[in-house]
């Protein structure tokens, strides 16, 4: 067969230019060398089993008798001969699992082989609320979530997708981001044709962000004749693990209010907040007429089911929509209608995450257990990754530990080269992958790598002696 084309295509320029730095050159290279034998260590991305992290058991246990509905009678059956010859065992599926499976293959009416709902099926909806309202610890005067204004999706990337093809309607449309930021966002507004405007936390302050900084942006954009429509928030940030204020997140409410624009908080890392606790932006906008979308994910915190693909959307507020008498919800519903369903290993997984063993449970002591060690462990080697940070000449890193990633800044590095270059060399040189601050944005003049804190402990042990080696002889050449 031969490579050559029988004709010339013109296809969507956008796709051509948009760029995707987590999958991008280096993580290529990598891969070619791993074909090649070599060891690498994948850290361009938040992957967590791709590292080793194993499943929670729980989750898989449930998942799997919810695939093969049929294991559930032959699990009682077993345990019920079993039993009887005396010969009890604990390797045995707990009646209460076998319910709990039972229970949500009942409400899921067709199973898990058929289209759902497009939203997502109504009871895990009602789930998802309810935990939202737990989570955010809402009295008699907070606002409760709705079910109806809940969408199940693959994902948080495929949320931002529905919601950035929707707002995007002319070249001139904005869409606010933070400068570093998470490539999915600047990939998604060049690929709709909208303008991307970025804004600047303050490294030097700890990624710290005043509405001060927000309205410089918006001047900028607004000189250009660009109408900002909404402002990402990633909160816990990826990739600078930084962790908003309360008082940052009132300033970018009272900013989007002042504006008129819609807020998208991405807090899909909202469990990776290791020495604090969560804020959500549904809980402090209250009751602000400010339009939200919050997105979440099975893909992080300590579930770390990337490859599953479950996540949910929610709104509230939902703006208007100028010139037309339709509803944003109904539109919204549309949207979500194109793709039929969210698939539904991940839904379950999304209802799962929602309702976790509770105490007293026969499953919470090892759910439990689970969960703290990967919690524990991550922000362990988070600071041991930062530790090795302080033996390498001019690599600074700033603010708390969030989110999967670290976001040092390379102050030192040999004249006519970049992150990129270092980055490649590192990879080069120590088999360790990682992704160049340039691939998230970052300040003009400034230079920086991420590294996803997740690679196992004993595999760190041996690869930062390396890195640092490998760091001070490089920034140093002459
Ligand atoms: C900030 C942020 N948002 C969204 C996503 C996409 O996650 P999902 O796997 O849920 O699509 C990621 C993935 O790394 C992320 O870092």
């Amino acid at each position: 067969m031969s490579d050559v084309a029988l004709f010339n295509m013109i296809i969507n320029p956008n796709i051509i230019e948009m760029e995707y730095a987590v999958r991008g050159p280096i993580p290529q290279r990598a891969a070619e060398l791993k074909k090649h034998g070599r060891n690498i260590i994948f850290c361009n991305i938040g992957n967590p089993q791709a590292l080793g992290q194993r499943p929670i058991t729980y989750y898989r246990q449930v998942l799997s008798l919810l695939e093969d509905p049929d294991s559930i009678g032959r699990e009682r059956n077993l345990r019920s001969l079993l039993n009887k010859a005396g010969l009890a065992s604990k390797a045995l599926l707990s009646d209460e699992l076998l319910n709990t499976a039972e229970d949500i293959l009942k409400k899921m009416e067709t199973g898990m082989g058929a289209y759902t709902e497009s939203r997502g099926p109504a009871f895990i909806r009602q789930a998802i609320a309810r935990f939202i309202d737990r989570r955010d610890n809402i009295d008699e005067e907070g606002i409760p979530s709705d079910p109806d204004k809940i969408f199940l999706t693959n994902g948080a990337s495929e949320a931002v997708k529905f919601i950035l093809e929707m707002m995007i309607a002319s070249p001139k449309d904005g869409i606010m981001i933070p400068t570093p930021q998470y490539p999915l966002y600047s990939a998604t507004i060049k690929k709709n044709g909208g303008a991307q405007v970025n804004y600047y936390p303050d490294e030097d302050s700890d990624w710290n962000l005043k509405k001060s900084m927000l309205e410089e942006s918006i001047k900028d954009a607004k000189k250009q004749g660009i109408t900002v429509k909404a402002i990402v928030v990633i909160n816990p940030a990826n990739p600078t693990g930084a962790i908003l204020s309360e008082k940052s997140m009132r300033e970018i409410i009272e900013f989007a209010k002042e504006h008129e624009m819609a807020i998208i908080a991405d807090e899909v890392y909202q469990e990776n907040v290791y020495d604090g606790k969560f804020i959500s932006f549904a809980k402090i906008i209250g009751k602000e007429a400010v339009p939200l979308f919050s997105l979440h994910s099975i893909s992080k915190g300590f579930y770390g089911e990337c490859g599953q693909r479950g996540g949910y959307l929610e709104l509230r507020n939902p703006p208007g929509i100028k010139d037309h008498a339709c509803k944003f919800l109904d539109v919204l519903v549309k949207q979500a209608s194109v793709s039929l369903c969210s698939n539904t290993a991940g839904q379950l997984l999304t209802y799962l995450m929602v309702t976790p063993p509770l105490p007293g449970s026969e499953s919470y002591p090892l759910f439990f257990k689970e969960k703290t060690q990967i919690l524990d462990d991550l922000y362990e080697k988070a600071e041991i990754i930062r530790a090795a940070f302080k033996q390498m000449d001019g690599m600074k890193c700033f603010g708390r530990i969030g989110a999967l990633y670290l976001f040092p800044r390379l102050e030192k590095l040999p004249a006519g080269t970049d992150d990129f270059d270092y980055c490649m060399a590192l990879l080069e040189e120590t088999g360790l992958c990682t992704v160049n601050g340039s691939g998230f944005g970052q300040k003009k003049g400034t230079n920086h790598l991420r590294i996803a804190f997740l690679p196992p402990k004993e595999m760190l042990k041996e690869v930062l002696p390396q890195w640092i080696a490998f760091h001070n002889k490089y920034v140093n050449r002459k």
